[in-house]
């Protein structure tokens, strides 16, 4: 059994058994001044052995989440920051180096780099080894007051795998690639962190909160999420504010749920519309009463986010039609724009400027009106509507991932399918 020289701390804590088998192919471990270090380890080294995780984990937007490979974030990084191929690019705003790529790109603002092309586990993205060395989280707050987002909210190991048990939890090891006899073990030390792995805090550091240059707080995640219930009460006429700890499901249990015997790490989102389908249930009622009739489309949120979530130009919108006999549109409630039309149609988070007009999050000001659904929210929406020549109500909810003025902004950038908006829950009545 090859045993290297200072792996020992990890491993006696992991109880790891090393066998001959290295990440390199060879059967010898390259001596440790030839490794590169454990944050260079490109994720297809890991995949040669997960090859699941690896396949789950390509297709997801976290091995997407660049700006030389996302090209919504390229886009915007592009107009907030620069040319992510090269080097010494800063904010343009703040003149510093990018925050986006604590989040977007953690390897190289790791390195504090922002040519992400230079390595290939920097346009990675949110790889394995961004993820998987990380022993704790020390909140999006640094002592000083100021925001530390994405990896600066994390401490590392500089050698040692991190993972929710240690490397060995009783599994069979992983068949060598290509079928041979020899199973292979991985030759990194592991370490056991299952606080960290089994609760929310390995997402926080990048989904709790995003700051733009003003101190906006542009996006952030429901409080229940985080183990807080907020009440609010009135004690003497006066409001007062409650937060109490509860128990709240992890990110995990529901992004990461166990396919095959492993947590799987597809994580999906709203780059999913199936994802989001599951999201939203949707039922309509019409009727007809006194040559009108009365429509009233309920929209329950399932989730413990506000729905849409996350990123603040995610919205969604409620199309409602009256047909003839002949299927043919004889009225909706609204024609081009939702927004300005019939605003209960359309749920967004609304950032503004000083103004009070709606913006891009970088150049938000102050948190304009919400129309989300909230938490487990179930909201109502009433239409009536001529009955002459109605044969049938429909209701459709669409899914957009980015907002009308942005598509118009960066719309040349992007592929048409990021572009259209996704069906994502239909209800019909006859009458
Ligand atoms: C604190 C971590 C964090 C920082 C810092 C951050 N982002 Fe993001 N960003 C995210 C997360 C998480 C998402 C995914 C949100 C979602 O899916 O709703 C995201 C999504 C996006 C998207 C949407 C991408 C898509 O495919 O729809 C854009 C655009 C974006 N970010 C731009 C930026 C830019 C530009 C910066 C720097 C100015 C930045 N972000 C900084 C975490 C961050
Ligand atoms: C966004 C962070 C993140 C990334 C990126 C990530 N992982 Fe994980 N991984 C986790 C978390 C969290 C768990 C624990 C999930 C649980 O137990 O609920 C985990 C668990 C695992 C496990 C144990 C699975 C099991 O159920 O026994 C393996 C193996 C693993 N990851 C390998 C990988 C590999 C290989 C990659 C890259 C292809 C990768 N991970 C990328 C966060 C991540
Ligand atoms: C040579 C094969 C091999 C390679 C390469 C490899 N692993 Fe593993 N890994 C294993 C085996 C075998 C296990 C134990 C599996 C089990 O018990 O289910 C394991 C377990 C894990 C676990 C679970 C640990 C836990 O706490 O439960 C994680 C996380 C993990 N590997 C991440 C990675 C990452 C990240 C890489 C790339 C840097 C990598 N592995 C490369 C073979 C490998
Ligand atoms: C190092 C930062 C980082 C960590 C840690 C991280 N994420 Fe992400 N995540 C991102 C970024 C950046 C994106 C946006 C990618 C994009 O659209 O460009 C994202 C996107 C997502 C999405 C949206 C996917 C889609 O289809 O649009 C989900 C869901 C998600 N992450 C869940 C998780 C969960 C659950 C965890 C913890 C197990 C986690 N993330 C940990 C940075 C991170
Ligand atoms: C009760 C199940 C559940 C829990 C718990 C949960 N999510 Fe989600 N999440 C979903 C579903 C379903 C969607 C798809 C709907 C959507 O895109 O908003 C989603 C969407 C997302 C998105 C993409 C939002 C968008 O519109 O692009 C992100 C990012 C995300 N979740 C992160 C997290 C993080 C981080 C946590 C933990 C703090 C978490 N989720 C906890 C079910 C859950």
């Amino acid at each position: 059994m090859a045993v290297w020289g200072k792996q020992g701390l990890g491993w006696m804590v992991a109880g790891v058994v090393m066998t001959a088998a290295s990440l390199w192919a060879s059967d010898t471990p390259p001596a440790e001044s030839e490794r590169p270090p454990l944050k260079h380890v490109p994720s297809a080294n890991c995949g040669a052995c997960h090859q699941e995780i690896f396949l789950q984990w390509s297709n997801s937007m976290h091995a997407k989440s660049t700006a030389l490979t996302d090209p919504i974030h390229g886009a915007v990084y592009r107009m907030e920051a620069g040319d992510p191929s090269e080097e010494g690019v800063t904010h343009k705003v703040t003149k510093s180096f990018p925050a986006c790529l604590q989040c977007h790109a953690p390897i190289a603002a790791r390195d504090k780099t922002t040519k992400l092309d230079a390595k290939p586990m920097y346009a990675e993205g949110v790889n394995c080894v961004a993820c998987h060395t990380m022993t704790h989280f020390k909140g999006v707050q640094g002592e000083d007051g100021k925001p530390q987002l994405g990896a600066s909210a994390y401490d590392y190991s500089k050698d040692s795998l991190q993972g929710p048990e240690g490397a060995f939890h009783g599994k069979q090891p992983i068949p060598a690639p290509g079928g041979g006899a020899e199973p292979k073990v991985n030759a990194f030390p592991h370490q056991a962190r299952s606080a960290l792995f089994k609760s929310s805090e390995i997402c926080l550091g990048c989904h709790q909160t995003m700051v733009n240059p003003q101190k906006v707080a542009v996006c952030t995640i429901g409080d229940l999420l985080l183990g807080k219930e907020v009440k609010e009460t009135k004690v003497k006429g006066k409001e007062v504010k409650e937060t109490r700890d509860v128990v709240a499901p992890t990110c995990q249990s529901c992004h990461m749920p166990v396919l095959n015997g492993f947590a799987s790490h597809e994580i999906l989102g709203g780059h999913d519309p199936e994802k989001v389908r599951k999201s939203v249930a949707l039922t309509l009622v019409a009727r007809e009463d006194d040559g009108k009739i009365a429509a009233a489309i309920t929209l329950k949120n399932t989730l413990l986010h506000t729905m849409p979530n996350s990123a603040p130009f995610r919205n969604m919108v409620l199309k409602v039609t009256a047909l003839n006999d002949k299927g043919e549109v004889v009225w909706s409630n609204f024609k081009e724009n939702p927004d300005k039309e019939d605003p209960q149609a359309f749920l967004i988070l609304k950032l503004l400027n000083n103004e009070g007009q709606p913006v891009m999050p970088p150049q938000a000001t102050k948190i304009g009106p919400d129309s989300r659904l909230k938490p487990g929210e179930k909201r109502v929406l009433n239409y009536s509507l001529p009955a002459s020549g109605v044969k049938s109500v429909r209701a459709e909810l669409f899914y957009n991932l980015i907002t009308k003025p942005m598509m118009e902004k960066l719309g040349e950038q992007l592929p048409e399918e990021l572009k259209k908006p996704a069906l994502v829950g239909r209800a019909d009545a006859v009458l």
